[in-house]
């Protein structure tokens, strides 16, 4: 039997392109080891965070990421045949594990689709979740919202709806406006191709807005930090995928002045710090989906040679909501 699996064969350089990435085969072996378990992937994340993270690895290498698979042969109690389990164990679409690396889903999932263990109930959901925890929202705030329709940017702005924040969110293309606006109900949408974003944002809050959270970086951190925040505002600075594929850092005026003449509070997240309250946070965000307060959204790409058109797609905003494969 033979498994597949994407590698990295160069560093990307500038946007990614085909060639940095190549699908291979490997084998398997026909028997197992005692202890030993041989999974196939059922569904696979592509994120932002493998584009500049890869630059800290030697290619080549297998690409990294997280994944669902599904146990099809076992050697190991606990792991009998069907167990299903959560797994860091990349661009894979089988491999053979002792188990120490495999986690089972945390908490109780429901009707909920499991798929969205790798999205809103996932990594992605904990980093809307904590990052906007950091903002501690307030009824009646204004928050500014990049990356919106995005599987971290979605989920923000539905908790903030929830907190009572007035949502001024910002996305890629007409699709994705629409729905932030018609299903998610974001107070103000737009689709920033089309407009200025910074005279957008003073037209709705001419006196600035209490709470920003990042999550495209550039020029959109500078503007907003320098015109668009009031006094002890406060920013969460979650990603900075406008400069991801840049291929030289850009290196901004410093906008101190502003974070110190108005005491601003901008704190960045790894989401990993939070990682010992994720279940609780799944717990809490699994009953808004099923309440129907929290609504999401997947971009499913089909079948496991469709993972590098996926992650590219990323960088072209192709995906609405959480970007996944199935295998
Ligand atoms: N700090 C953490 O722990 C943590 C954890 C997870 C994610 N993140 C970061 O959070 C951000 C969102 O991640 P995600 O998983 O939710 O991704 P995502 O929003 O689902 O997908 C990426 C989206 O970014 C937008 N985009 C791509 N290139 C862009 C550019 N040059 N300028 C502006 N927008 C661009 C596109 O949407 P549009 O069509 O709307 O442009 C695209 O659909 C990323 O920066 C990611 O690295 C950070």
């Amino acid at each position: 039997m033979k498994g597949k699996q994407w590698v990295l064969v160069k560093h990307f350089e500038g946007e990614p392109k085909d060639e940095d990435l190549q699908l291979q085969e490997f084998d398997l072996p026909d028997e197992l080891n005692d202890g030993e378990v041989l999974l196939e992937a059922v569904y696979l994340s592509v994120d932002p965070y493998m584009r500049p993270y890869s630059k800290t690895k030697n290619p080549p290498l297998t690409m990294f990421g997280e994944q669902i698979a599904k146990v099809i042969k076992t050697k190991n109690g606990e792991f009998p045949l069907g167990t299903v389990v959560l797994t860091m164990s990349g661009w894979r679409s089988h491999f053979i594990s002792k188990g120490q690396d495999l986690r089972p889903v945390s908490f109780d999932l429901g009707n909920t689709p499991l798929s969205y263990c790798l999205g809103t109930l996932g990594m992605p959901g904990a980093t809307a979740y904590f990052g906007l925890g950091l903002l501690q929202p307030k009824k009646g705030d204004k928050l500014i919202l990049n990356g919106a329709a995005g599987a971290v940017g979605s989920i923000v702005g539905q908790l903030a709806k929830i907190h009572g924040v007035e949502v001024i969110a910002f996305v890629g293309s007409d699709d994705k406006l629409n729905w932030c606006k018609n299903e998610l109900g974001f107070d103000h949408v737009f689709n920033y191709k089309n407009v200025n974003f910074s005279e957008t944002i003073k037209k709705i809050a001419p006196d600035g807005c209490e709470l920003f959270f990042d999550n495209v970086g550039g020029d959109w951190y500078h503007s907003v930090i320098n015109k668009h925040l009031k006094r002890y505002g406060k920013a969460t600075i979650c990603g900075s995928i406008e400069n991801y594929n840049d291929k030289t850092e850009k290196l901004y005026p410093a906008t101190n002045y502003k974070i110190l003449s108005l005491e601003l509070k901008i704190q960045g997240i790894i989401v990993n710090t939070f990682i010992k309250e994720w279940p609780k946070a799944f717990t809490e965000m699994n009953q808004y989906i099923q309440d129907g307060k929290l609504k999401v959204k997947e971009t499913v790409y089909d079948g496991f040679d469709n993972m590098r058109s996926a992650f590219y797609g990323l960088f072209i905003g192709e995906n609405i909501g959480k970007a996944i494969v199935k295998a």
